[in-house]
């Protein structure tokens, strides 16, 4: 399975920031937004992934990730040049991904749960056709809301609805095999001229082959879209680095947990990141 993460700086709710950066440049905590969707690839076991941005913004991302290699990744980069819609990142990404099943995530949703890898990895393993993963929220208004069927069949799939008929967002994660590519070329612009992701999605569900995986209890999920949702996601990595010792999104520590460097090449960039306390949690981690 190859990974996508769709980092363009054209979220709406965001402009004003958005405006002179790339929203997902801007830290959550102590980070670099895109670390989190990025360390959600790698935790799944995804290597090859490709990140699509804006034209202004690319460059920054290359400097940020490079080419990935002292991750253990292979980091690839191609340009959106205007905001066509989440599906139009099968589009671009279409070379990239081959033959191959495919991971989309966006760059700004941000996902924590102690099982909350195995269950991707599990659902790796048993796609077929789309799987979504759904988030009980209090103002589904504001996502795709989907509902299912006792087998966890999505029987419904709205953007955004005014009235909508359950409280399951859908979150920015989606697994698609292959034919999602010629699917997606196939997509028309909707009213506001984005190929819209619930489109294709409803195309799964037409064939009775897109599955929703509710991200319960014991997981967490922030969609930064907005001020608010921003502050509330940096206030949460904070409560659990503070209070718990537990650093989301490391992205150098996941790429050693997954085998995809050594304790020595880890114990490299433990140095290279200095005297700050990020810096001493990856060498201590090394053992150096
Ligand atoms: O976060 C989950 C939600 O994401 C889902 O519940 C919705 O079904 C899905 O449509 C999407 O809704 P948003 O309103 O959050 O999408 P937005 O247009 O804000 O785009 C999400 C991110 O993707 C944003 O950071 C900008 C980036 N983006 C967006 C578009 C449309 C791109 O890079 N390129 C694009 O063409």
């Amino acid at each position: 399975m190859r990974g996508i993460i769709l980092a363009g700086g054209s979220g709406t709710r965001l402009r004003p920031i958005t405006a002179v950066s790339s929203k997902q440049l801007l830290p959550v905590y102590d980070k670099p937004m895109i670390y989190y969707p990025l360390s959600v690839l790698m935790l799944a076991g995804i290597r090859e992934i490709l990140v699509i941005s804006s034209p202004e913004h690319l460059e920054a991302y290359q400097r940020l990730l490079g080419d990935g290699r002292r991750l253990g990744l292979d980091l690839e980069y191609a340009e959106q040049d205007r905001p066509r819609g989440l599906a139009d990142a099968l589009c671009v990404g279409r070379e990239f991904v081959g033959d191959e099943s495919l991971a989309l995530i966006l760059g700004d949703n941000i996902f924590y749960g102690h099982a909350l890898i195995s269950v991707l990895r599990t659902e790796i393993e048993r796609l077929d056709g789309c799987t979504l993963f759904g988030y009980p929220v209090a103002d589904p208004e504001r996502y795709g809301v989907a509902s299912v069927d006792d087998a966890g069949r999505i029987t419904s799939l709205v953007e955004k609805p005014a009235d909508p008929a359950s409280n399951l967002a859908v979150t920015g994660l989606y697994f698609y095999d292959n034919e999602a590519l010629d699917m997606a070329a196939r997509l028309t612009p909707s009213a506001r001229g984005e190929l819209e992701i619930t489109d294709l999605n409803n195309q799964f569900v037409e064939q009775g082959r897109a599955r929703l995986v509710s991200l319960g209890r014991g997981n967490a999920w922030f969609d930064t879209g907005t001020h608010e949702s921003l502050l509330d996601a940096a206030l949460f990595v904070r409560v659990l680095a503070q209070r718990q010792g537990v650093r989301l999104a490391c992205i150098e520590e996941a790429a050693y947990r997954m085998g995809f460097i050594d304790a020595e090449q880890l114990g490299v960039l433990g140095k290279e990141s200095g005297s700050s306390s990020y810096g001493r949690y990856l060498r201590e981690l090394a053992g150096v």
